[in-house]
């Protein structure tokens, strides 16, 4: 499973990345407003650390708009994917996208009929909204399941990005189905590495370490 960064803190990808587990980057405009930044500027320094899809969302709604923004972002970096939201016109844009060979990102999923579509047209990815299904009683991890059968009954290519990502077991549940990318809040990423029976091993290695006789 490749492992993205759901950030658009640059900090947080300049530390993650020294691990060399990170294939990519998402951002939407609620992440880059808590960043108080320019969106351009964060994408350049984002390019800059990560050699791998760095999805930038259009903020426009309309297809002929969401088009013109998106070749712009697209200029910023050869890794740019343009996150599109998946509405009717979404798809417009996105069909459009695809035919001109700039990468796409539907994002906002949160049916397997969406991702159905998305799949139709050929987008390279698809970010179906895990959590934000939680967080209304659905179980998120149930439409990861459906995309990935029904995209696995066309032989599509696109890769699902399971977003909106909370906690550990969500990665976890992820991998087990089988999902090409889980992209993670740098909190979760972090937590993906402890044990507490892994620290309290650490402890006892260095303590008996330490009764060794030197010579
Ligand atoms: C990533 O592509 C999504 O925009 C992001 O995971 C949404 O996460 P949230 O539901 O926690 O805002």
């Amino acid at each position: 499973m490749k492992i993205f960064l759901d950030t658009a803190h640059v900090e947080e990808i300049r530390e993650a990345v020294t691990y060399g587990l990170v294939d990519g980057v998402t951002t939407n405009p609620s992440l880059v407003a808590k960043t108080g930044r320019k969106y351009v500027d964060v994408l350049k320094e984002i390019c800059a650390l990560v050699d791998g899809p760095i999805s930038a969302e259009v903020i426009s709604v309309e297809s002929g708009k969401m088009v013109e923004e998106a070749k712009k972002l697209a200029e910023i970096h050869p890794n740019i994917t343009i996150k599109i939201i998946m509405t009717e016109e979404g798809i417009k844009a996105a069909s459009e996208l695809v035919k001109l060979n700039i990468p796409v990102n539907m994002t906002l999923v949160f049916s397997p009929l969406q991702a159905l579509l998305c799949g139709k047209i050929g987008v390279d990815f698809v970010s179906p909204f895990v959590g934000r299904l939680d967080d209304i009683s659905n179980t998120g991890l149930n439409l990861v399941e459906d995309i990935m059968n029904i995209y696995g009954n066309y032989g599509f290519d696109t890769e699902v990005i399971v977003a909106s990502v909370r906690h550990p077991i969500h990665v976890l549940e992820a991998a087990q189905i089988g999902a090409h990318i889980s992209t993670l809040p740098h909190k979760v990423f972090k937590q993906m590495f402890q044990h507490p029976l892994t620290d309290i091993g650490v402890k006892k290695f260095l303590e008996d370490a330490a009764k060794i006789p030197k010579s």
